[in-house]
């Protein structure tokens, strides 16, 4: 396809991407830039993370047919490498993903985005700049089915910092580098992946997890999660980037009307996935009023001792604020390009509990999420 310039590829989505384009050996370059003191050591970090997906060598393997430029894509703009000047194509996967944290979530997300986009300008072959946001710029009032075009809006009320950069983000791309071949993917949330379930990752499963565990449902059964397998975003983002012909300039990469999962759908799936966990029986709590209840049920599962098990019950009251909003994202523009559909979770939850370790030991995967930026968010016994 040319030469792409990847950010993120030390991450989740960035490894998935690897991996499913490294396999394909279709003559693409890739060039990395990762955070790292030199070039062997990111590829060793890039190595890392590929052997997520495969075996250990087939991770050397792959990662020594990538570049590696060692930086920070939030100094990009004063970063000289000649390098970097022959990319036809950006994939900006980077980003600070800690929810709280605004001042450092914001330089990152925000002004990094903008140092790189600069950096874009002196790229004269650059075709295309897929700058990967998040469908949860919405914020929680949106309507049920959220439409691409509505978001950024100013009127959005946010949940956590993290939204609010990357909606700014998206909003100082639009309004300041319109010379550039801007196109943004939102990804609604990204959950294991379809046929490696949790082995790549267990970020956000866990709480789903946990969830099925407490037998606590924060909202009507009915409400919508829109959830999607990594693979299938890697896949889609790669179509994105391929397309020489887009019709649009934004898209969300979700599960859409066809594959979201309602509350009422995961408890089933959990039952087919896992029977001998019984017949699931969930009850309706309402999050803001019944905090005695999540603490106590959470205790009464995970125990409470200590701060891991403190810094996940927050966590999960955090994504039970966002799993209450019954918001089901349109993918009718990706899939009017041609590209594949999403699975729908249900169809491969069962891969993903196979050998799944204990949902406390899957929190760590999202753990740096949730690392209060002291002493704002202190790690107290009432949270
Ligand atoms: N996961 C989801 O459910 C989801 C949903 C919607 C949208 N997204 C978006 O998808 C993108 C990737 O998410 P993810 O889940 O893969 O995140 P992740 O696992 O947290 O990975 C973040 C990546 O960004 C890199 N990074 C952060 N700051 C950097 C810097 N200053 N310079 C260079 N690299 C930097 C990290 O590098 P280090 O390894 O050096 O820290 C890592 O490779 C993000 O833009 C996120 O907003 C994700």
């Amino acid at each position: 396809m040319g030469r792409i310039l990847l950010t993120g590829a030390t991450g989740f989505l960035g490894g998935a991407v690897l991996h499913q384009a490294l396999s394909r050996r279709d003559g693409t370059e890739w060039v990395c830039l990762v955070r790292c003191p030199s070039a062997e050591q990111g590829r060793q970090r890039i190595a890392a993370r590929l052997s997520r997906f495969t075996d250990p060598f087939t991770a050397q393997r792959l990662a020594r047919s990538v570049e590696v430029v060692p930086g920070d894509f939030t100094r990009a703009d004063l970063d000289a490498d000649p390098r970097l000047d022959s990319v036809t194509h950006v994939l900006h996967l980077a980003a600070d993903t800690s929810w709280w944290g605004e001042e450092r979530v914001s330089r990152t997300n925000h002004d990094g985005t903008l140092a790189l986009a600069r950096r874009a300008r002196t790229m004269p072959r650059l075709a295309r700049f897929l700058h990967v946001s998040t469908a949860m710029i919405c914020g929680a009032e949106a309507p049920s089915l959220v439409e691409e075009a509505a978001y950024p809006s100013r009127d959005a009320r946010h949940l956590v910092a993290y939204t609010v950069s990357k909606a700014a983000a998206e909003t100082s791309l639009a309004g300041t580098f319109s010379d550039l071949p801007i196109v943004v993917a939102r990804p609604s949330i990204v959950v294991g992946h379809s046929t490696l379930g949790a082995a790549p990752s267990s970020s956000i499963l866990w709480v789903i997890r946990a969830a099925d565990r407490l037998r606590l449902v924060p909202c009507d059964p009915d409400s919508a999660v829109d959830v999607v397998p990594v693979d299938w975003v890697a896949d889609s983002l790669l179509g994105l980037l391929r397309k020489s012909q887009l019709a649009h300039d934004l898209y969300h990469v979700s599960a859409g009307a066809r594959a979201r999962a309602t509350w009422h759908d995961l408890m089933r799936a959990f039952e087919a996935a896992d029977p001998a966990g019984g017949v699931r029986t969930f009850t309706r709590f309402d999050l803001a009023a019944d905090r005695a209840l999540l603490r106590r049920r959470f205790a009464e599962t995970f125990g409470l001792d200590g701060s891991l098990k403190q810094a996940m019950l927050r966590a999960v009251r955090a994504y039970y604020a966002f799993s209450s909003l019954d918001l089901t994202f349109s993918n009718a523009r990706l899939l009017a390009e041609g590209l594949p559909p999403p699975p729908a979770f249900a169809d491969y939850l069962k891969v993903c509990l196979a050998n799944a370790p204990e949902i406390t030991e899957q929190f760590a995967d999202d753990l740096d999420m949730f690392v209060p930026p002291a002493p704002s968010l202190p790690l107290t016994a009432s949270a």
